[in-house]
């Protein structure tokens, strides 16, 4: 596995992916799992948050402290799935801005196509972290990346709840300057795309829709 991917270990991690697996699982629970999962993946991508010392009063005495520096992170869905994502990092950095990337798959190239993106100011000087639940061809992540790369984007991870080997070598091959974080690799992709086991279409099973 090259070096630049993590995958999860944590029990709890596995145990929330597996009940979002569940096809009986419904929309409301699906939704709440997807937000404890991305907040608990958050904690740890964001390990390397740069952090700078300041000095601050307590009733006791006068002491320096660490806070986290400068421009904080630029959130990123995909649109639509990894707005399924952003309620459980939001909940962990607040002050964080959010940025959205849309995509289509043109129907000649069968490559995606953005159809919307805005990112917040000083793209530059932030921590990026793009996510989608699924990283599956790895199509609409490399589209992505490259977008945010474009517009200035310097320090990126990409975060997915579950990724294909394929979506993890693609992009990792097309982007080893970025960090990728994956809950689980499943066995591969079917002939449409879809990751098996998988758990289906994110998104609809997120927005409740078919
Ligand atoms: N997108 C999904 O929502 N599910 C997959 O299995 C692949 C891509």
């Amino acid at each position: 596995m090259n070096e630049n991917v993590t995958v999860f270990s944590h029990p709890l991690i596995k145990h929330k992916i597996s009940q979002l697996r569940d096809e009986t699982c419904k929309t409301k629970e699906f939704r709440a799992l997807v937000e404890e999962i991305s907040m608990l993946m958050g904690y740890e991508v964001l390990r390397d948050l740069e952090m700078e010392e300041i000095e601050i009063k307590t009733p006791m005495e006068t002491t320096t402290a660490p806070i986290i520096k400068g421009k904080k992170l630029a959130l990123v869905p995909i649109l639509r799935a990894g707005l399924g994502m952003t309620g459980g990092i939001l909940s962990l950095v607040p002050s964080a801005k959010v940025g959205h990337v849309g995509m289509y798959r043109d129907e000649e190239t069968l490559e995606p196509k953005e159809y919307y993106c805005k990112l917040p100011e000083g793209i530059d000087q932030r921590m990026i972290l793009i996510v989608d639940p699924m990283l599956a061809t790895g199509g609409s992540a490399d589209a992505a990346v490259q977008f945010v790369k474009k517009k200035g984007g310097k320090q990126i991870k990409f975060v997915s709840i579950i990724a294909a080997p394929e979506g993890v070598k693609r992009l990792s091959e097309a982007h080893p300057d970025i960090q990728i974080y994956c809950g689980e690799i499943d066995r591969g992709l079917n002939e449409n795309g879809y990751i098996l086991p998988g758990l289906g279409d994110a998104g609809d099973r997120i927005f409740g829709t078919k």
